[in-house]
């Protein structure tokens, strides 16, 4: 994967979808599946957006008994998933039993662990009964995550520096993502492109910056241009 842009699929038919897939292809690494569209169309849309020819990461977001997560992640792996999210606070033997399962399911795919969701702040956790920092929390998720295997984590820019320090072979993959001044929709921490590769990002999924803009494929080529600036298109 040369280009770290994932482009947030998130549409109720696997027909806008994959008119917004092509669009934007030629400027992005991977195309992120997410809860709309799974829960709309079902998983067959993981070989279809796979054959466009990029990764497939689906944030399935698991949470749930390790057994059933781990006959999950399988079933995803199986479809094609390149990547597969499951929340951190389902405890080390809940993600154990998924980088299980999509291992079982296809020896190319990984499990991201999500830590601490964009759209919340310190506030939010607080009243869910979760003590903060932000950062010591995403620190401790990341260091459990990548004690049983997972591949990466999901975060804000914020907290790529403690996932690193946690455990450096983690992916750091990162949500968020807003041009300075534009609006921050529903997310509560968020950061520009650079921002997040000067902070050590991995993965920059990006949804509405591109997916809602008027000409996503030059929001698309804006973006990447800004990441690499003169880089040719990526190819997988
Ligand atoms: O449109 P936007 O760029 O905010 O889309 C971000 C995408 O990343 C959404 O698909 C959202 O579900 C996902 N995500 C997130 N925060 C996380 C994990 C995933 O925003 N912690």
């Amino acid at each position: 994967m040369v280009s770290p842009i994932v482009v947030a699929l998130d549409f109720p038919s696997l027909a806008e979808a994959s008119s917004m897939a092509r669009m934007v292809k030629a400027h992005v690494g991977a195309f992120k599946v997410g809860l709309e569209l799974l829960w709309a169309e079902g998983p067959g849309v993981i070989p279809t957006i796979a054959g466009l020819g990029l990764p497939v990461f689906v944030d399935a977001k698991l949470h749930d008994i390790p057994n059933t997560v781990n006959r999950a992640a399988r079933e995803l792996g199986v479809r094609g998933a390149r990547w597969v999210t499951v929340h951190a606070t389902g405890g080390s033997a809940m993600i154990e039993a998924a980088v299980a399962g999509i291992d079982a399911g296809s020896s190319e795919a990984g499990i991201l662990a999500v830590t601490v969701l964009t759209s919340i702040d310190e506030a939010t956790m607080a009243t869910v009964g979760i003590q903060g920092p932000v950062n010591r929390r995403v620190a401790s998720l990341s260091a459990l995550a990548a004690s049983v295997g997972a591949e990466g984590v999901v975060c804000s820019v914020a907290e790529v520096p403690f996932v690193k320090s946690a455990a450096r072979e983690l992916l750091a993959v990162t949500p968020g993502i807003r041009a300075t001044g534009s609006a921050p929709d529903d997310q509560a921490r968020v950061a520009t492109p650079e921002a997040a590769m000067a902070a050590g990002a991995d993965l920059l999924v990006i949804g509405r910056p591109i997916t809602r803009s008027p000409d996503p494929e030059a929001a698309a080529a804006a973006i990447a241009e800004e990441l690499a600036p003169g880089r040719s298109p990526p190819t997988q």
